[in-house]
């Protein structure tokens, strides 16, 4: 059967069986989902298999196992890297889901579920993509290599690891990713920017254990407000960070390429209407555009401490925390930053209290060229499978793994998302077009059976 039709006689049964990915809660981030995540390696070694691919293994780290496979039975064609990831990020808040989380459901032309957008969905376009080129003409027309991991939603820990020991085995023309969204539906995109992330830790201390709100109030320090303080003081009035020192290396855009972001068919009043605030922020000077992929930023992810059950207590609480993070840009040092903030806080800092500052996770940027001619190809397989041109979009997000790919293959990297920005990644009611889905098995199985001419 040609390659076209046999994709669309397997509709149906691409969908169940992206279901069956999706039923398992493979969250990385929580112990007791351990035998879920080794569920979920067995699931995409097995499915590996059954696209033909050689060599499968699931190998143990420290945390979550790596399922690797290979097709090298293509001599002189060139060989891809496939990379992503069967982890999701937790469910929670459950209530707010419309259908379980883990009971893929579909609903308005989109599969529900987690992991069906981030990443599970997207893995399963290029595992059947495989599958398909494999079962119309026997073979696959290039060599493959397949990397999916288990710990992306944790910061890839044990990855690097792996990467260094078979240096020689991932060796590859090129990086393909498919874990970053479109501009909008219906604009197919190719992603050439990716912001780093460091994550950080505050825990205050003041009084070497809680105190009694009236015996202690007005001589004790309070952790809380002295955090709060602190917080306040990380943004400016037009909401920059207020670190000095923590924009001194970052790349301005050149005027083409912010001309270029600018003009993308992206429409500013779709987004306001995905963040549902009741006004957007951000740091003056920027267009929303910038502000989201090429400028730095300092978030607050979380913040506790005292008491927050039923009713009132009256306590000065020993104990004030925070998570941050921080989005980098190039050419922003990712160990440098996390530096420059800890020094910045300790300074701001009063006296009263103590502060153990961790730094949970670094990560660079990555912006890389778009030129080589891998990308026109990329083009013309994401023009066949939507009927539409594709645009280079930079992105918000990070992907640990790409930058460090990048770094050390120097490798053009080839990021074509299927997901879109309003499908609730890492939210409750998490989705994915099932026109995305579908056009992204057709773009990817031509993507690779045209890679057999680059
Ligand atoms: N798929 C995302 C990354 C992403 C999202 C890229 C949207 C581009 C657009 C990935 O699974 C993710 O969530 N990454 C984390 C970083 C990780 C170190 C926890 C992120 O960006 O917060
Ligand atoms: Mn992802
Ligand atoms: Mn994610």
């Amino acid at each position: 059967m040609e390659l076209k039709s046999y994709i669309e006689s397997m509709r149906d049964a691409h969908l169940e069986e992206l279901k069956e990915f999706l039923r398992i809660p493979s969250v990385s981030t929580k112990s007791e989902h351990k035998s879920d995540i080794e569920k979920a390696a067995r699931w995409v070694a097995e499915k590996l298999r059954g696209a033909g691919l050689d060599n499968i293994q699931i190998t143990p780290t420290k945390m979550h196992p790596l399922v690797y496979g290979e097709s090298l039975r293509a001599p002189g064609k060139p060989t891809i890297l496939f990379y992503g990831h069967y982890d999701v990020q937790p469910a929670e808040p459950l209530d707010l889901w419309t259908s379980p989380a883990f009971e893929p459901t579909v609903r308005n032309d989109s599969l529900y579920g987690r992991g069906t957008a981030d990443d599970k969905g997207q893995v399963h376009i290029h595992i059947k993509a495989l599958e398909a080129l494999q079962k119309t003409s026997g073979k696959l027309p290039i060599n493959v290599k397949v990397l999916i991991e288990g710990e992306e939603e944790v910061g890839s820990v044990s990855l690097w690891d792996f990467v260094k020991e078979n240096r020689q085995r991932l060796q590859a023309d090129a990086l393909v990713v498919s874990d970053t969204a479109m501009l909008a539906k219906g604009v197919p995109s190719i992603t050439y920017g990716l912001r780093g992330l460091n994550y950080y830790q505050i825990e205050l201390t003041g009084a070497a254990q809680d105190l009694h709100s009236g015996v202690f109030g007005g001589a004790a320090p309070n952790p809380i407000t002295i955090l709060a303080e602190t917080i306040a003081k990380l943004h400016d009035a037009n909401f920059r960070v207020a670190i000095p020192g923590f924009y001194k290396d970052v790349a301005a855009l050149s005027k083409s390429e912010r001309k270029a972001l600018n003009s993308l068919p992206w429409s500013e009043k779709e987004f306001r209407k995905t963040v549902g605030a009741p006004a957007l922020a951000g740091e003056k000077g920027y267009t929303i555009v910038e502000r989201l992929w090429a400028r730095p930023t300092l978030e607050l992810n979380g913040i506790w401490g005292g008491y927050t059950g039923e009713g009132a207590k009256t306590v000065i609480p020993s104990k004030a925390f925070a998570k941050l993070s921080t989005r980098l840009v190039p050419n922003q040092d990712a160990e440098r930053i996390a530096k420059l903030v800890e020094k910045h806080v300790r300074k701001i800092l009063p006296k009263t209290v103590h502060c153990k500052f961790d730094v949970l996770s670094t990560g660079k940027p990555w912006v890389a060229p778009y030129s080589h001619p891998i990308f026109q190809k990329a083009i013309h397989a994401l023009e066949a499978g939507f009927g539409k041109r594709a645009v280079f979009i930079r992105e918000g997000g990070s992907i640990p793994f790409v930058t460090q790919m990048h770094d050390a293959f120097k490798v053009p990297c080839v990021l074509m998302g299927f997901g879109l920005p309003d499908e609730n990644a890492h939210a409750p009611d998490e989705h994915l077009s099932l026109e995305n889905y579908f056009g992204g098995i057709r773009s990817v199985a031509i993507f690779y059976e045209q890679l057999a001419s680059l």
